[in-house]
């Protein structure tokens, strides 16, 4: 495993034991609420009509696979390269009796079977951690199906450009759009470097691995408020997310 890949799986295990501390929160949460946005479910409602089977990238406290579940999966089998964090989803996932199941490994590169899912679902922090996108791009179009479909509900690119403070939004000075990664300074992954892309780089990789671009929107809403900041970015003049989903040619 290459040595930076390494630091932020071991940055990623020391985060993760938040989900083992909070696991009868997150359990209440996955049991009560649902961790799908509107404008997400807006998008994946027609495409969980038809009872998809859903690989989810980087599935974290998989708080995302109850709700896809609820919402009308017949299954999910998240992905993700931290144990702590895994092994607490599919621990919760046994706990609400529903069909998800959890596999450890690095990605880009799932060990799981060509065309396997009917949808791909990702986001909510993942991306920033793929230094290849071209690679990732690739291997999701690998795990669809004919005619299966990518969804990413994901933090804007621009987001790492604006400053949390509450009296009014600013640009930080000490980041840029077009930069290639930067040093995260804030939990959960304080210290560890993320990848940047633009918004044209993320949908140009997609296009290249052979996916039709079905539809591209951005928010002001962000999908992750730390407890106790009121960041004025966040207030709705400027982006906070997107949402992308992409079809795999028949
Ligand atoms: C911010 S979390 C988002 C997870 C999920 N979408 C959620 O809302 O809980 C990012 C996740 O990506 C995982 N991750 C980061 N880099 C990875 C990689 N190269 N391969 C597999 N998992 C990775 C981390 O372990 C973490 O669980």
């Amino acid at each position: 495993m290459d040595p930076e890949i390494r630091r932020n799986r071991t940055a990623w295990e020391d985060a993760s034991e938040k989900h083992v501390r909070e696991y009868h929160q997150l359990l209440d949460r996955a049991r009560h609420g649902s961790a799908l946005f509107p404008q997400e479910l807006a998008l994946l409602r027609p495409l969980l009509r038809s009872s998809p089977t859903v690989v989810h990238l980087q599935s974290g406290h998989g708080l995302d696979d109850a709700a896809l579940v609820h919402a009308g999966a017949r299954s999910v089998v998240g992905v993700d390269f931290s144990s702590v964090a895994a092994t607490a989803a599919g621990r919760r996932a046994g706990a609400l009796r529903i069909p998800c199941r959890y596999v450890i490994a690095e990605l880009p590169g799932a060990p799981l079977r060509d065309g396997c899912a009917d949808l791909v679902y990702t986001g909510k922090g993942a991306l920033i951690w793929i230094p290849d996108l071209a690679v990732w791009a690739r291997d999701v179009a690998r795990l669809l199906r004919p005619a299966g479909h990518l969804f990413v509900y994901e933090s804007h690119p621009a987001v790492p450009l604006w400053s949390w403070d509450s009296d009014e939004p600013r640009i930080r000075p000490d980041r840029g759009y077009f930069a290639r990664s930067h040093v995260n300074d804030t939990f959960p992954a304080n210290g560890a470097r993320e990848w940047q892309r633009t918004l044209g780089e993320i949908v140009n990789a997609v296009l290249a691995a052979g996916l039709e671009l079905r539809h591209l929107a951005e928010f002001a809403e962000p999908f992750w408020r730390p407890d106790g900041v009121t960041a004025a970015a966040w207030q709705g003049q400027l982006p906070n997310t997107f949402a992308l989903l992409a079809r795999k040619g028949c």
